[in-house]
């Protein structure tokens, strides 16, 4: 029903679009509309139809307007009314409270209030509203200058272009800072659709925002699921707060949307566990958060305290550690494993990570190179999560100048020189000759290695020297080693000899469980190991083993029981078992005694943080041997959690559940308890 008049369809022109707004507040800000998708669409259509009826009455902020025409050359820059600062960094708790200390000597006073709010992980933005109508947005850049960037700001839904006036008065030029951001959801989202057609997926929302907010056509940008949190004033006319947290209060009522985890503090102490509170529970929001912001509540106190040259002296960022950094491919290695496949591995440009210095990373196989396009020479942004391998995720792709040089996954084993071949189905390349010296090298490292026979003194190098001296065929060659064979070595004397001898003789009480992890058997891991060793009792059950009998072990799929009864069909194998039992390699495990005499019999572990004494696979082993059952996640069911140094949100989680937390010592002692019994 189209109007007839002018006068009549500004005034329906201008009601629709309060009933939209309202409704788009209610939805992309508040997150709780109040009517259907349907009517809302209704509404949207009605303006539309009336502004194509009367094209003279559309406006720069009618929510028909949100997507809009590219800028003709680029993005111009601009210059910030006021600059936008950073922050400076802190990354414990000691640093915080230095941060207290600075606060409260700069200005004299004992009592300070904080805000603390979710430092987004996304990038920062700089919005200035002229009459309550935004009239431009741009990126932060150097902080004086960014990009305008205003046509693809306008496309994020819950940016108001308009804002709600009510109470308040509103400033003839307001300018309000902010994070975007890409939620997880949409950041999946785009990856899935990027692997359809056979782009490479980008490495995390922050870079996806970034990308998609510099898109030169704004439809690109409208595409993208962005999303904003406003958190701070520039330009503010007249109005004065008296605190950060009235501040924030008054952008929601304005109609921006404000994070709502924002929460005042009354000490230091407090601040401290509420960030702490968030290194675990970050992960169960729907965006990145890199940390927590620290802000002093009282804007005179802000003020009086103003800021150095880059960074405000009355806010701090406690940063949780990094799991991301970007760094340089400067070679590719390809190296040949235990089964024979070629690894390639990336020579990195060393970089800090997750609390440790990073120099590679694994690209996996060829199919992994080639999916990422990864190039030596790249940036690269490297990834790295509790103790696994770090990992290539993503080349910047932006950084390239054209010298980068592709892989090429070589045909030939790089340690032998036989062929390399994939078969069809498989990811790696492998190695056909089985006598290849890489293959027995890396078998005889593996079995002396710390979840195996765990022979000190053994390392590599060790191994190298022996293997080029002659002396090692098989593993089983260890135990024939003699004082005499190794001082004629290069720098081995008679103690390290004497050492090593002793070290090997030891690791022939290890245990059947050992042994079969150290053998090498294809997908039989530590835990396996255990379970097999275990249930069996002896090497020779575990040899006549069928595949039903295995498959019924708790935990052994097809895939293992498969590659175990395969493993003993080969006579190399056979007579190499049959060797280590001539040099007395203990090759029996203790099986489980009646349940109710074992220690640990119903009682659940969690391991968490670093052991001293012993490494998880060994804590594993003791708990397991005792008849109790080791588990990832603290739950009301565990029945302790054993803790390590630097242990994290697991304790947290025990302190929180009451469950009964052993230090390394205390849990020794509580199993060694069993053995004095
Ligand atoms: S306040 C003067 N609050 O972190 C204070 N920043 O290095 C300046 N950020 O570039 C920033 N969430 O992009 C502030 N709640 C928050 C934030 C936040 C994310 C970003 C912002 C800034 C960077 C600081």
């Amino acid at each position: 029903m189209v109007p007839s008049t002018l006068a009549e369809a500004a005034v329906m022109a201008k009601d629709l679009r309060q009933q939209i707004n309202h409704h788009n507040h209610c939805y992309y800000v508040l997150d709780n509309p109040e009517i259907t998708d349907a009517i809302y669409d209704k509404l949207v259509r009605q303006l539309i139809e009336l502004e194509k009826a009367f094209p003279e009455l559309i406006t720069a902020d009618s929510p028909t307007q949100r997507v809009g025409a590219a800028p003709a050359a680029g993005f111009e820059r601009v210059t910030h009314l006021t600059p936008l600062k950073s922050l400076s960094n802190a990354f414990s708790r000691e640093e915080l409270m230095a941060f207290d200390s600075r606060v409260k000597s700069g200005l004299g006073v004992d009592n300070i209030e904080y805000v603390v709010e979710h430092k987004i992980d996304g990038l920062a933005i700089n919005l200035t509203y002229e009459k309550g109508i935004l009239a431009r947005g741009a990126t932060r850049g150097d902080g004086i200058e960014g990009e305008d960037v205003t046509a693809n700001i306008r496309t994020i839904r819950s940016v108001p272009l308009r804002l709600i006036a009510k109470d308040f008065e509103i400033p003839e030029l307001l300018e309000v800072r902010g994070e975007v951001y890409m939620p997880r959801q949409a950041f999946e989202r785009l990856n899935r659709e990027r692997k359809e057609k056979d782009e490479p997926p980008l490495a995390n929302p922050r870079n996806a925002a970034a990308g998609s907010l510099r898109q030169l056509d704004p439809q690109a940008t409208a595409n993208r699921a962005l999303d904003v949190f406003i958190y701070g004033i520039g330009v503010s006319g007249n109005i004065k707060f008296d605190t950060h947290a009235e501040m924030l209060r008054y952008l929601a009522t304005l109609g921006f949307k404000v994070n709502p985890h924002y929460q005042v503090f009354g000490s230091i102490v407090e601040v401290i566990d509420y960030c702490e509170s968030w290194s675990d529970k970050r992960n169960e929001l729907p965006y990145d958060i890199d940390g927590l912001v620290i802000k002093v509540n009282n804007m005179a106190y802000q003020q009086a305290l103003g800021a150095t040259a880059k960074d405000p002296r009355w806010a701090i960022a406690y940063k949780f550690p990094a799991e991301q950094a970007t760094t340089v491919v400067e070679d590719i290695f390809v190296g040949v494993g235990r089964t024979g496949a070629l690894t390639p591995t990336a020579i990195l440009r060393p970089v800090r990570l997750a609390g440790s210095v990073i120099s590679r990373a694994t690209l996996h196989n060829e199919d992994y190179i080639q999916e990422k396009d990864i190039r030596v020479g790249d940036t690269v942004i490297i990834h790295k999560a509790g103790e696994v391998i770090p990992e290539v995720i993503a080349v910047v792709k932006e950084k390239r100048t054209g010298k980068e040089k592709p892989f090429v996954m070589p045909g030939i084993c790089p340690e032998c020189g036989s062929s390399a071949v994939r078969k069809p189905g498989e990811a790696a390349h492998k190695c056909i000759n089985p006598s290849c010296p890489a293959l027995r090298r890396e078998g005889l490292i593996h079995f002396v290695s710390r979840d195996a026979m765990n022979i000190e003194g053994l390392g590599p190098a060790v191994i190298t020297t022996l293997l080029d001296a002659g002396l090692l065929n098989d593993a089983a060659d260890f135990y024939k080693l003699t004082v005499e064979d190794l001082v004629k070595l290069e720098r081995m004397g008679q103690k390290s000899a004497q050492n090593l001898v002793d070290a090997i003789d030891k690791s022939k009480q290890a245990g059947l469980a050992r042994v079969l992890f150290g053998l090498g058997i294809r997908y039989v891991g530590v835990k396996a190991a255990g379970i097999i060793a275990r249930h069996f009792g002896t090497i020779d059950a575990v040899m006549r083993a069928s595949l039903d009998e295995l498959m019924k072990l708790d935990e052994i799929g097809g895939k293992i029981a498969e590659s175990v009864v395969g493993y003993f069909t080969s006579t190399d194998n056979l007579e190499l078992v049959e060797r280590l039992k001539q040099f007395r390699v203990r090759m029996t495990e203790d099986k489980p005694t009646n349940q109710g005499e074992q220690l640990f019999a119903g009682l659940t572990f969690v391991l968490t943080g670093t052991l001293v004494g012993m490494t998880r696979a060994e804590a594993t082993d003791l708990i397991e041997s005792l008849g109790g059952k080791v588990s990832g996640s603290v739950s009301k069911k565990t029945s302790y959690v054993v803790v390590g140094a630097e242990a994290g949100s697991k304790l947290e989680k025990a302190r929180q559940l009451g469950v009964a937390v052993l230090t390394e010592e205390q849990f020794k002692d509580l199993a060694q308890s069993n053995l004095h019994h």
